[in-house]
């Protein structure tokens, strides 16, 4: 059964280690993602993006799938099913489609108006259980159109958001979606430790896992981020793998074009990279 991210990650942030949020965008991903947190015993997140959730032919289509995987794959480790950077209507229909946890990105309204809204989700989530995600300052970069100019978050705002009653508060401090480029100053550690001090046991995110040296992840670890969100990664592996298939002529070989074949090496390749994160992160064992 999916659960809502709070339990894992208030245990999370007591234990000083982080879940994982793996993003999803097909049944290859979504099986590697919940066979590595079974075999590590390991609490995950999965993430779907509004635009993964529509190529997945929509929400009732995405927690149709986990559930039936959670049910055949014989999953006991704590599974959340979140919807990344929510737009408000997106919250709501990921919510009513039985996703277990939302975010509600309103980085890009004016802070009352993102405050409004982000009462309003958390009051009609509490009702079912559903934890809620939110954002201060923005994360760089872009994820499937989601853009953001990677503001650093004003430690005031994300109290002023934490109280509000979210169950994780994601905020920027120099991190980017997708591959950091050569000049990368890194992350932000004295806004950091300023929201942990201010925001005390909230459970904080870090998004743009992809390409953060591990000692940046330990000491963002150890200042109170809890949950970490890694996408570009699993796609960079899943393709290099398919890439080597391919160009060993193995799919010309045999019946080596059959798709359980061919996305194989992409699949097991996922679920290497789901491994090391979890390792790193300090998830495993934790469920
Ligand atoms: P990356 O694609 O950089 O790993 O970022 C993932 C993320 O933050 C999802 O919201």
């Amino acid at each position: 059964m999916l659960v809502s991210a709070k339990e894992m990650l208030t245990k999370a942030k007591q234990g000083k280690y982080a879940v994982g949020q793996f993003n999803i965008n097909n049944l290859e991903w979504t099986k590697a993602i919940l066979q590595t947190a079974q075999e590590n015993n390991s609490p995950v997140i999965l993430g779907v993006s509004e635009g993964a959730g529509k190529y997945m032919c929509g929400y009732n289509t995405v927690v149709g799938m986990v559930n039936g995987m959670l049910e055949t794959l014989k999953i006991t480790v704590p599974v959340a099913l979140h919807l990344d950077h929510g737009s408000y209507e997106g919250a709501y229909a990921a919510m009513d489609a039985g996703f277990s946890s939302v975010m509600f990105d309103g980085s890009h309204y004016p802070i009352d108006e993102n405050i409004e809204k982000t009462k309003q989700i958390i009051k009609d989530a509490s009702a079912k259980g559903v934890s809620v995600e939110a954002e201060v300052g923005a994360i760089g970069g872009e994820e499937d159109g989601v853009v953001g100019g990677g503001e650093v978050a004003d430690p005031q705002e994300c109290k002023m958001i934490a109280d509000l009653g979210v169950t994780m508060l994601a905020a920027g401090i120099g991190n980017i979606h997708g591959k950091y480029p050569e000049n990368w100053k890194g992350l932000n550690f004295d806004v950091l430790a300023k929201i942990q001090e201010l925001t005390g046991e909230m459970p904080l995110v870090l998004h743009g896992g992809t390409g953060i040296p591990e000692d940046m992840i330990k000491k963002a670890i150890s200042l109170g981020v809890s949950k970490i969100n890694v996408n570009t990664e699993c796609q960079l592996s899943f393709a290099a793998a398919t890439r080597a298939y391919i160009e060993a002529c193995k799919d010309l070989s045999g019946k080596g074009f059959d798709p359980r074949k061919l996305l194989n090496p992409g699949f097991e390749a996922i679920k290497k990279t789901v491994k090391e994160k979890m390792e790193l992160f300090g998830s495993i064992g934790k469920a």
